[in-house]
């Protein structure tokens, strides 16, 4: 198993690999990107992951690497690193700054130039995420907003997470594992990584796209297993105290699955053991993986 850093085609070993300070994704965090997990060493889900990647850069118009090219340097990279559990991290940056005919730099104005660059690297998945869906874990709903989205439109998923981080600063001074941020408005938005899910009166319940979230993959899982399973769900609205008055909770994204929620804010949700939906759901959701890994072979 080796940590791999592909950089525009061309693969490294991740001390070796270095990229311009100049480059945009540094000095602005103007860049989109997408983590993928595999299984048994197969990317899941790649294809709606470099999907959503282009549609991101596309919205921030840069004129980002095709879907077929990513997902060739993704195996690349994958095959060379060798058997094992990874963590795929792709980013698309805008590139180096460059200057102005006239030797003046261009600043933040991205018209300027084109030359997007392309990283793959790949990360031993590590993290101990069957133990924490077992034990449930505890997120804080944190003061740090979600940006508004006539700010930044929510479906780019951009390297720029200043105030994600800042959100999961305060999550950890409560030793939490992850930080709710709220809208604007004052209603649940999502995790600073993950999106949200709730249930009340045994109905499915989490924020709509509107309230400014990531439109997450696994949240369109969840979906889909939820219609599965006959358990009745709905996008709506709702407020810190439904979360906390909630009869079971749970975080979904590419890399904590489904993740029970047992505290909130110190104080236990639900019966303050991962719920009996949630776990329904997790059963259901590697039920999916093992029948997509069988499709791969
Ligand atoms: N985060 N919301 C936010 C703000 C996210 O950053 C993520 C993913 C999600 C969940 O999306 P998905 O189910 O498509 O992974 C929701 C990834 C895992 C990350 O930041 O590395």
């Amino acid at each position: 198993m080796r940590e791999l850093v592909n950089i525009n085609g061309r693969i490294q070993n991740r001390d070796q690999a270095v990229l311009s300070v100049f480059d945009r994704g540094f000095l602005y965090g103007d860049s989109v990107y997408e983590t993928v997990r595999t299984y048994e060493g197969i990317p899941f889900l790649l294809d709606r992951h470099l999907k959503r990647l282009t549609a991101s850069a596309e919205r921030i118009a840069i004129p980002g690497p095709s879907e077929a090219y990513i997902s060739r340097e993704v195996s690349r990279t994958r095959e060379q690193a060798g058997e094992g559990e990874w963590l795929i991290r792709i980013v698309v940056t805008r590139g180096e700054t460059p200057y102005w005919p006239e030797g003046r730099p261009v600043g933040l104005d991205p018209a300027a130039f084109q030359k997007p660059n392309l990283i793959v690297y790949l990360v031993p998945f590590l993290e101990g995420i069957p133990e924490l869906q077992e034990s449930g874990v505890a997120v804080s709903i944190v003061p740090i907003r979600r940006n508004s989205t006539a700010s930044l439109d929510p479906r780019i998923k951009s390297s720029n997470q200043l105030n994600n981080i800042l959100a999961v600063a305060a999550a950890s001074r409560d030793s939490s594992y992850e930080a709710i941020m709220l809208n604007p408005e004052g209603f649940v938005a999502e995790g600073a990584s993950s999106n949200l899910f709730i249930v009340r009166n045994g109905e499915l319940m989490t924020p709509p796209l509107g309230a400014g979230i990531l439109e997450g993959i696994t949240r369109e899982v969840v979906f889909q297993l939820a219609g599965e399973l006959g358990m009745p769900f709905r996008e709506v609205d709702f407020l810190p105290q439904d979360l906390r008055d909630a009869e079971e909770a749970f975080l979904t994204s590419s890399i904590k699955e489904i993740m029970p929620i047992v505290r909130c804010n110190g104080r236990p949700v639900g019966s303050g053991s991962p719920g009996r939906q949630s776990v329904k759901l997790l059963e259901r959701f590697h039920e999916m993986v093992r029948t997509s890994h069988r499709s791969h072979r």
